[in-house]
C-alpha cells in the first residue's frame, strides 16, 4: 500500500496482517481523489472505519489541513499511528479510536465540522452503514454548508439510499466496490431532466456501462430500457436482457431498467423523459445516430437526443464484437462486467 499523490506520493504504508480488513484499492483511492480534486487541499477530512488510514493519510498528504481518522480495532488504530509516524507525523491529523457512529456523535458534541467525510464500513455490516450514514447526515451535524460525503460499498449490494440531509450525487463503479458520492439538499434540483437510454444491450456491455454511469450523473433519473424487438434474433431474451442491466446498474440509485416495444419516442414520452441518450464510438456510428435522432426529432416534438463520447478504452466495442468473440471461444471478460461474462459462458459452454 503506497501514497499516491501529494506531499508523501510513493511513501509505503503499512496494511493490516492476518484479519478480515479490506484496504480500500489503489484504483478505488486515486479515483475518489481524482473527484475530489480541489476540494482536498485545506479542508477538514473525516475518515471513518479508518483501517490502516490510507485514505485519512492520502487526504493529508494532498493537503488537507484537518485529518481525522476513526477505527474502532485498538490494534488497527495503533497501525494508523506507525502509519503517520513514518510520513513524518503531518500536521493536522489525529487518530481516534472509537466506534464510527459514536465519534460522530462526539465530534457533534464538540461542534466540529468536515468538508469532507469518508467512510468504508465492512461490505457484510450494512447495519453500520447506515447507522452511520444516519448521524453523519443529520441536520445540524458535522457537515459544513458545502461537504461531500463519500461512502464506500459492495457493488453487489443495493446503493445506500440519501439520508438526513443528504442526497445522492453520482456513483463510480471500480471492480466490486462503488463509490457514492452525497451533498446537503440541493443537489437534486440541480439535477437535469429524466433522460431514457434505449438499446438492444444483447448483452450489456461496459461500454454501455460507462453511459449509464455518466449520464446518471448529468440527469435526475435514467431508463435504460431494452428494445424488444430491435435485433432480428437476439442470443438474450428480453428479459435475460433486462435482468442482466438490472444487475449491473444496481449501484446505481437513480437508474431503473425497462423493456418497450414500440417507439423510442412514445417511451419517452410515457416515460416523462424529455432526453434520449445515446452513446457516440468510432465516426461510423455518426451517420447512423444523426438519423435517428433527427427521425426521432420530426416525429414528436420536446425529445432532445443527447450524445456521449465514448471513453477511449471502448472505442471498438460492442455487443456483436462480444457476441462473435465469446462464440468462438475468446476471452471477454475486460469488455463485459462479470455477471454479464457468466452468462456468455453459460450460452456458448454447451
Ligand atoms: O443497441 P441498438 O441496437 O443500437 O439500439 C437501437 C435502438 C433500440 C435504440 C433503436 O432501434 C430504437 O430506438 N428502436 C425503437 C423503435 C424506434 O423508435 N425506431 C425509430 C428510430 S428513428
Amino acid at each position: 500500500m503506497r501514497i499516491i499523490g501529494g506531499e508523501s506520493r510513493g511513501r509505503r504504508l503499512k496494511s493490516p496482517r492476518g484479519r478480515a480488513v479490506r484496504p480500500t484499492s489503489e484504483r478505488t483511492r486515486e479515483a475518489l481523489f481524482d473527484i475530489l480534486g480541489a476540494r482536498v487541499p485545506g479542508s477538514r477530512f473525516l475518515d471513518l472505519f479508518a483501517g490502516a488510514g490510507a485514505v485519512g493519510l492520502e487526504a493529508a498528504s494532498r493537503g488537507a489541513a484537518e485529518v481525522v481518522l476513526v477505527e474502532a480495532h485498538e490494534r488497527t488504530a495503533g497501525l494508523i499511528r506507525e502509519n503517520a509516524a513514518s510520513l513524518g507525523r503531518p500536521a493536522g491529523v489525529r487518530v481516534m479510536r472509537a466506534n464510527a457512529a459514536a465519534a460522530v456523535r462526539g465530534l457533534t458534541a464538540a461542534g466540529a465540522k468536515f468538508d469532507i467525510v469518508f467512510m468504508d464500513p465492512p461490505y457484510r455490516d450494512r447495519a453500520a452503514l447506515e447507522h452511520t450514514l444516519a448521524e453523519v447526515a443529520r441536520p445540524e451535524g458535522i457537515l459544513a454548508p458545502d461537504a461531500v460525503v463519500v461512502v464506500e460499498h459492495d457493488a453487489h449490494a443495493e446503493a445506500p439510499a440519501a439520508a438526513g440531509i443528504l442526497v445522492t450525487a453520482r456513483s463510480r463503479r471500480f471492480g466490486d466496490a462503488v463509490l457514492t458520492f452525497f451533498t446537503p439538499g440541493r443537489a437534486q434540483e440541480q439535477s437535469m431532466a429524466k433522460a431514457v437510454y434505449p438499446g438492444s444491450f444483447d448483452p450489456v456491455t461496459n461500454g454501455h456501462l460507462d453511459i449509464i454511469e455518466r449520464a446518471a450523473e448529468l440527469f435526475r433519473e435514467v431508463v435504460a430500457a431494452v428494445a424488444d424487438n430491435a435485433v432480428k434474433a437476439p442470443l438474450f431474451s428480453g428479459d435475460e436482457r433486462v435482468e442482466m442491466l438490472r444487475a449491473v446498474c444496481a449501484h446505481l440509485p437513480n437508474v431503473s431498467v425497462a423493456a418497450f416495444s414500440g417507439l423510442l419516442v412514445d417511451f419517452a414520452a410515457e416515460q416523462g423523459a424529455s432526453v434520449v441518450v445515446k452513446g457516440l464510438r468510432a465516426v461510423s456510428d455518426f451517420e447512423y445516430e444523426l438519423q435517428q435522432a433527427l427521425m426521432n426529432r420530426i416525429v414528436t416534438r420536446g425529445v432532445e437526443t443527447v450524445f456521449f463520447m465514448t471513453s477511449p478504452d471502448n472505442l471498438f466495442l460492442s455487443s456483436s464484437m462480444v457476441k462473435e468473440i465469446a462464440r468462438l471461444g475468446g476471452d471477454v471478460s475486460r469488455f463485459v462486467p462479470a455477471q454479464v461474462h457468466v452468462r456468455l459462458e453459460q450460452k456458448f459452454r454447451k
